[in-house]
């Protein structure tokens, strides 16, 4: 795990549109350059309401929307609710209601890589989703970390939650162990439900990681999280950053309010 602040980047913003817009440019950039050195781009997506608003962005502006390679980009999941697709709970949902559905005809169907959480075994969701990400990279012939053989997203988009969960690694939850598969499914007690995420090996083979943190009620675990004592499991967001890629956490001014750095 790299905790090393020195890799880490942050950058305010005043309100979570400003941070948004921010980083619809960064993932541009990141989108754009990935597509030039290797001809397509991958990028895991997370929920989360700043988010959406960036999905809005992206598909909404020509600034982004006419620059972005969508044809070439290649989206997945960071994590998924125990949900059908059309639940309004749904990340998948919520991306195809602020994004996809504003592409058709520009990003080809197949490139949008849903978790099947329709799937009544959340245990087995979870399986095949993992095979579905590692027959991906097979197929491109890798696209792996350096030192593993991890799948390395280009981008991986994270949020945190004031309890400090990132993707649906939550405090105290078994996810946060798993170090031997891609995708896991985890009983999270305080929604009595499942959800599906990516494992911390496979958030932290991510070649970079865009933290979009925003609001007051993240204000005092963000200054724990970045500047408090290493309790990875009690915040989970503590545990994730690129092993040898770029850690990027874009913060509203509120959520920032506690930070010294
Ligand atoms: C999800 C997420 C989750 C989210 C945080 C922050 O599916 O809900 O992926 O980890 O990013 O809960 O969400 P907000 O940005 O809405 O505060």
């Amino acid at each position: 795990m790299n905790n090393d602040p020195t890799a880490r980047r942050t950058q305010t913003f005043a309100d979570p549109t400003a941070l948004a817009r921010a980083a619809a440019e960064e993932l541009t950039r990141l989108a754009v350059a990935a597509v030039k050195s290797k001809g397509y781009v991958t990028v895991a997506l997370s929920g989360g309401s700043t988010p959406k608003v960036l999905y809005g962005f992206l598909a909404d502006e020509p600034a982004f929307r006419d620059r972005f390679p969508w044809a070439q980009t290649h989206f997945f999941f960071g994590d998924e609710r125990h949900v059908a697709p059309d639940d309004k709970d749904s990340n998948f949902r919520m991306a195809k209601e602020a994004m996809f559905d504003k592409l058709a005809g520009t990003l080809p169907a197949e490139n949008i890589h849903r978790v099947r959480s329709e799937g009544p075994d959340a245990v087995k969701v979870a399986a095949d989703y993992a095979g579905e990400v590692a027959a991906f990279f097979d197929g491109k012939g890798g696209g792996s970390t350096g030192a593993s053989s991890l799948p390395r997203f280009d981008v991986v988009l994270l949020g945190m939650g004031p309890d400090g969960h990132t993707a649906s690694l939550f405090p105290g939850t078994t996810g946060l162990r798993e170090m031997d598969t891609l995708v896991t499914s985890a009983w999270v007690d305080k929604f009595s439900t499942y959800r599906i995420t990516f494992t911390p090996p496979l958030l932290r083979a991510g070649a970079v990681i865009l933290f979009l943190v925003a609001g007051k009620d993240k204000t005092d675990v963000l200054a724990t999280v970045l500047e408090g004592k290493s309790e990875p499991d009690r915040y989970p967001s503590q545990g994730i950053s690129a092993d040898g890629g770029e850690t990027l956490w874009l913060i509203d001014t509120a959520a920032a309010a506690r930070l010294k750095g």
